[in-house]
């Protein structure tokens, strides 16, 4: 597969690593508005070619040289203090632009996006590219569902790969967790109360909610970016493209007409294939979750308002 990077700095670097690590891509073009990085980027990552599970050659590119890729990741912006909607106002031009050239110069792939506001920025790039809404993905909410699985993983004493967990709504303050679908393999988190009560003694829902939600800014505090759980989502999104997996994921989608719900990106679990998003799942939500949801939406939705389309 041949895989496209716009931004490679901390997430982009990692991410390109990944796909190496994953075997997923053989080649990779790195971009970043500062060129020599994305250059010593490309140096560094081929140092590591000797130990791939498959070659890979990685190299340095300007937006043109993305006409030919199978997949494009944006993951360009910096992380804000505070809020993930304070990247708007200066990414979403920026990213109107280089979404411009890119499909000028012909691309004709898929886009994975991870910029910030990644609801927001997505429909912006779902709208400037013209590109069907199949093929331009968010990674919205699946890195927080990650880490929702793990720290309930961490409570139960189970591995996170048992649990089935999904945060719903915005990638940013107004997500939520819709406990209804919380799954221990099939059994619902409830059920599972009922057979281990004791397992339960700590297991407070609005905490786990609240550490899931801080999760990103704690790990920001420390070192300054977040790269490992983003790295592995998005790559669970290119593998599924290349390997045509039909896996069903959580991400960043456009939805018309589920849930109530039109004309924004947001998400939902989805089934991804070669050609993207084959499927967007409505989860059967209960009516207190449904409120939630219109909520969080109602903010992706104020916020796409501010984007210049
Ligand atoms: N969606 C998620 O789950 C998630 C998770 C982590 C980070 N993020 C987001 O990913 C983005 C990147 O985060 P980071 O930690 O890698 O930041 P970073 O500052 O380390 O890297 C961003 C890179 O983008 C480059 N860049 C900026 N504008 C560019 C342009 N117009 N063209 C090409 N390159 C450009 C910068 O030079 C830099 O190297 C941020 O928006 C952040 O909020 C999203």
């Amino acid at each position: 597969m041949k895989l496209g990077i716009i931004g490679a700095g901390s997430v982009g670097e990692i991410v390109a690593y990944t796909s190496a690590l994953r075997g997923i891509a053989t080649d990779v073009i790195l971009n970043d508005i500062i060129k020599e990085k994305a250059i010593s980027q490309a140096i560094d990552l081929n140092d590591g070619r000797p130990f791939y599970p498959k070659d890979v050659k990685f190299r340095a590119g300007e937006y043109e040289d993305m006409k030919d890729r199978d997949v494009v990741v944006v993951c360009t912006g910096k992380i804000p203090e505070k809020d993930r909607l304070q990247e708007l106002e200066g990414n979403k031009r920026e990213v109107a632009n280089f979404t411009k050239r890119i499909v000028n110069a012909g691309f004709k792939g898929i886009f994975v996006v991870v910029t910030n506001p990644v609801d927001i920025i997505t429909y912006e790039i779902y709208k400037v590219s013209g590109f069907d809404e199949k093929r331009v993905i968010g990674s919205g909410t699946a890195l927080d569902s990650a880490r929702l699985e793990v720290i309930i993983a961490n409570k139960l004493g189970i591995s996170p790969k048992s649990i089935n967990a999904t945060v719903l709504g915005e990638h940013g303050e107004s997500q939520f967790v819709p406990w209804s679908q919380v799954k221990i393999d099939s059994l619902t988190i409830d059920m599972y109360e009922e057979i281990h009560p004791e397992l339960f003694e700590n297991f407070n829902r609005d905490e786990i909610e609240d550490e899931t939600r801080r999760r990103g800014w704690d790990i920001f505090t420390g070192k300054g970016s977040t790269q490992y759980g983003i790295a592995n989502t998005v790559n669970n999104i290119i593998q599924a493209i290349a390997n045509d997996e039909k896996i069903v994921l959580k991400g960043s989608c456009l939805l018309s007409g589920e849930y109530g719900l039109k004309d924004l990106y947001i998400s939902t679990p989805i089934k991804i294939g070669k050609d993207g998003i084959e499927e967007k799942l409505e989860l059967s939500l209960t009516d207190k979750e449904m409120g939630r949801l219109k909520e969080t939406a109602d903010v992706i939705k104020k916020h796409i308002k501010v984007l210049d389309l």
